[in-house]
C-alpha cells in the first residue's frame, strides 16, 4: 500500500458484525504485506483505535528464549517476558488465548501499566506449528473481554499470522 491513505472504519453496532468488518479492515491493511513489524504495528494502532476501552495494544515476538516485546499501541512496557512468567507466558505455553476479568485476582500477572484492570492474550502460532509471539491488549475495565471479544481478536491475530506467509 503506497500513497493511499486507510481512513479508520466506521464499525456496526453489533458487536459481531463490528468484528466481521474489523477483521475484515485488518485483511486489507496487511495485503500484499509479510513483514511482522509493519503488521503488527498496524494492526496494533487499528484495534487501539477502533476497539474501545483498550489502554494497550501490542505484540510480543518470541525469540527462541523468551517473549520480547514489539510494536505497540500504550505505555511503555515490560521488555522481556520468560514463557512461565505472566499472562503472556502463559498463553504462549499453553497456546491458549488467556482471558482474564481481574488481573489483581491472578499472583503471576505482570503489571506494565497499573491502570490495566483486565487482559485478553492470544497465542500466535505459525503454520508449522512453531510459536510466533502473543498479541495482548489491556483494559482499564474490569471483565471487559467478553467470549465475543475474544473470537473477533483472535480472528485480528489470525489475519496476522496468516500475513506472514
Ligand atoms: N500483563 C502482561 C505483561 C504485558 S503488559 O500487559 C503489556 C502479563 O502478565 O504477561
Amino acid at each position: 500500500m503506497v500513497g493511499v491513505s486507510f481512513s479508520l472504519p466506521e464499525l456496526p453496532d453489533s458487536p459481531a458484525e463490528r468484528y466481521a468488518e474489523l477483521a475484515d479492515y485488518a485483511r486489507a491493511l496487511v495485503a500484499g504485506e509479510p513483514d511482522r513489524i509493519a503488521n503488527a504495528a498496524n494492526l496494533s494502532a487499528l484495534v487501539k483505535a477502533t476497539v474501545p476501552d483498550l489502554n494497550w495494544v501490542g505484540f510480543y515476538f518470541y525469540d527462541g528464549t523468551e517473549l520480547v516485546v514489539g510494536p505497540f499501541q500504550g505505555l511503555p512496557a515490560c521488555i522481556r517476558i520468560p514463557l512461565d512468567r505472566g499472562v503472556c507466558g502463559a498463553a504462549a505455553r499453553t497456546r491458549e488465548t488467556q482471558r482474564v476479568d481481574d488481573v489483581h485476582a491472578v499472583a503471576d500477572h505482570i503489571a506494565c501499566d497499573g491502570a490495566t484492570n483486565s487482559e485478553l492474550v492470544v497465542p500466535l502460532i505459525g503454520r508449522s506449528g512453531e510459536l510466533i509471539g502473543v498479541f495482548d491488549l489491556d483494559s482499564e475495565s474490569t471483565g471487559r473481554f467478553s467470549d465475543e471479544d475474544r473470537r473477533g481478536l483472535e480472528a485480528v491475530a489470525a489475519v496476522f499470522v496468516d500475513s506472514l506467509g
